[in-house]
């Protein structure tokens, strides 16, 4: 564990993110939005986010730090550098979800799935996970889902080792078609999230 409140794996601190470092976190989105398979990944593009101003991303960033509808959590190397990220989007039962479903529970998706090429295979994507998770039972919800693009093998592979499991319900996105994959977060574990 480090000084700095959030959970310790491996070499990495894993914590949610700070107001205060919406730039290194836009320069993280920046690079993502330029992997080889971002058209795949996401539905953001990266001509659009360079054009966004500065108070696009401390807004982006405020919202994600704090309260219980966004929660971006970052993985941190023993160098201080982020090395991976993942962003919950929690919904209010009967809201509209963020591709435009309707629960009567309350739900979350995992987006903006992230992890810096050089960090790749070292499970620094389960320990993103699992804080996240961690903070989403905290909240009362019982089960996140993501969608992961039909041809991104890669993501699929890495969500089944960390206990999503497909839905066999695909969806068609703007970039193509998605897998539904979820995962059942029981309440009871012991979890009292209290790092926010
Ligand atoms: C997706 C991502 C977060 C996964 O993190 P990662 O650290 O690379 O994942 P891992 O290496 O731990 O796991 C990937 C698994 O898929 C497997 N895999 C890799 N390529 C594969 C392929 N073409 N077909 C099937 N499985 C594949 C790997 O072997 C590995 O499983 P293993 O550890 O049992 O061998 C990361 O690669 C990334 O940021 N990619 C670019 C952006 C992206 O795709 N984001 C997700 C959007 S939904």
């Amino acid at each position: 564990m480090t000084a700095e409140a959030g959970a310790a794996s491996g070499s990495y601190t894993v914590r949610r993110v700070r107001a205060e470092e919406w730039r290194r976190l836009r320069e993280l989105r920046l690079e993502a939005l330029r992997d080889p398979i971002a058209h795949l990944a996401y539905l953001d593009r990266i001509e659009v986010a360079l054009e966004r101003p500065d108070s696009y991303w401390q807004e982006r960033t405020r919202a994600a730090a704090s309260g219980t509808t966004v929660g971006q959590f970052v993985a941190i190397d023993e160098h201080g550098y982020l090395a991976g990220t993942v962003t919950a989007l929690v919904t209010a039962p009967g809201e509209p979800d963020y591709i435009g479903e309707t629960s009567p529970g309350m739900r979350a998706a995992v987006v903006g799935v992230y992890v810096r090429p050089g960090h790749r295979g070292s499970g620094v994507l389960q320990a993103v996970l699992s804080e996240t998770e961690a903070w989403l039972r905290g909240i009362g919800v019982p089960r996140v889902r993501l969608h992961v693009n039909e041809h991104n093998l890669r993501a699929q592979g890495a969500y089944r080792k960390c206990g999503y499991v497909d839905t066999g319900v695909r969806v068609e996105m703007v970039d193509g078609v998605n897998h539904e994959m979820v995962r059942d977060l029981p309440s009871g574990q012991g979890d009292s999230y209290d790092r926010s």
